[in-house]
């Protein structure tokens, strides 16, 4: 049986020149680099430049994983960005990444899935390329969080990022079985009435404002571990496949500590963990993307390996994907 799959051809990233390291932020807030690392595994996270915004971010990453993949703008079908942090209330900041490119040919538009935003995007982009509508598309998780966080909150700006990531997928024809390359599986999850624990207290609908990024920490803490590690199993699962079968598994950057929980229940070794935590902080829809991209740049996902991804995020959201890169 022949099947179209959707093959990853490119990768890319770009993250902001400005780097903000928790030794400067102790000097302006009640925290300390030893706290920020020991809770959450993070030393620095970059920051996008005044004027820089989501789309530009958004631009930069999907021209290298344009270049990765040998194709023009001109190729490529459909665009899907992930974010939180869209440059306009409308039009959608795809629309925006769009004309930069030039990419005349696309249809494009937006996700919002907060955190596991890049999984909806992927999962969203491999239906339309499954279905026979599109045969290639550019999938893009970009964030400026730093324009969303509350700079006196030591409770949560001390954990977030500006960056972004990208993939490249093309239509190919699999076997249907587990050795096709491309996506295998996507599998995605919702609860509204968890909202009041990750929110952003605005928006064009009820305040007019922005609005700032509230978390009630540890009761996200509590799900994130929970529900990665069920996810992770059903995308196992569905694919009649082990913990042991899994090459590389790139998580959502959110916490070191959730990081290595979901692994450990998982029963997947730290060595096949990719973890930018640290340097990158959490970039929310940007985070599974750039964690793909710096595992590729330095030669650890080769073709073939098979990659599982997941993430939680605000509403909550949260979902899993199989990928044979
Ligand atoms: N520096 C120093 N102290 C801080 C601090 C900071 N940046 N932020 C909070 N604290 C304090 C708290 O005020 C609290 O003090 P108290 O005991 O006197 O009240 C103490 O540290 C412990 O806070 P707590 O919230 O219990 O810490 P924690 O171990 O749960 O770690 C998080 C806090 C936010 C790092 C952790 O809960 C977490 O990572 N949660 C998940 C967040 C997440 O993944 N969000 C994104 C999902 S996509």
């Amino acid at each position: 049986m022949t099947v179209r799959r959707s093959v990853v051809v490119g990768c890319g990233g770009y993250l902001p020149e400005k780097v903000l390291t928790n030794d400067e932020l102790a000097q302006r807030l009640d925290t300390s680099d030893e706290w920020i690392r020991d809770r959450s595994g993070i030393t620095q996270r970059y920051i996008a430049a005044e004027g820089e915004m989501t789309s530009d971010l958004g631009t930069a990453a999907a021209r290298d994983a344009l270049s990765a993949a040998g194709f023009t703008a001109a190729d490529i079908g459909l665009i899907v960005v992930a974010t939180s942090t869209p440059d306009e209330t409308f039009p959608a900041t795809a629309t925006v990444v769009q004309a930069k490119l030039g990419a005349d040919k696309a249809m494009a538009f937006d996700v919002q899935a907060v955190c596991s935003g890049f999984v909806y995007a992927l999962a969203t982009a491999d239906n339309f390329i499954k279905s026979g509508q599109v045969d290639s598309a550019l999938v893009i998780g970009a964030e400026t969080f730093s324009r969303i966080l509350d700079w006196q909150d030591r409770g949560t700006c001390v954990l977030f990022g500006d960056g972004a990531g990208a993939l490249v997928l093309k239509a190919e024809s699999g076997a249907g079985t587990t050795a096709d390359r491309g996506v295998l599986s996507t599998h995605l999850h919702s609860d509204g009435r968890l909202h009041d624990l990750l929110y952003v207290d605005g928006g064009p609908s009820s305040t007019g404002e922005v609005g700032f990024l509230r978390m009630e920490g540890k009761e996200v803490f509590r799900h994130a571990v929970v529900k990665m590690a069920e996810v992770t199993v059903e995308a196992l699962e569905a694919n009649d496949l082990s913990a042991s079968d899994i090459d590389w598994f790139v998580p959502h950057q959110a916490n070191k500590r959730i990081i290595d929980g979901t692994a450990k229940k998982l029963g997947i070794s730290g060595d096949k963990v990719v973890v930018t935590i640290e340097s990158h902080a959490n970039t929310s829809a940007a985070s599974i993307p750039l964690a793909l991209w710096v595992a590729t740049q330095d030669q650890r996902i080769k073709r073939d390996d098979l990659v599982l991804i997941e993430a939680l995020g605000g509403g909550m959201t949260w979902g899993s994907g199989l990928v044979r890169w």
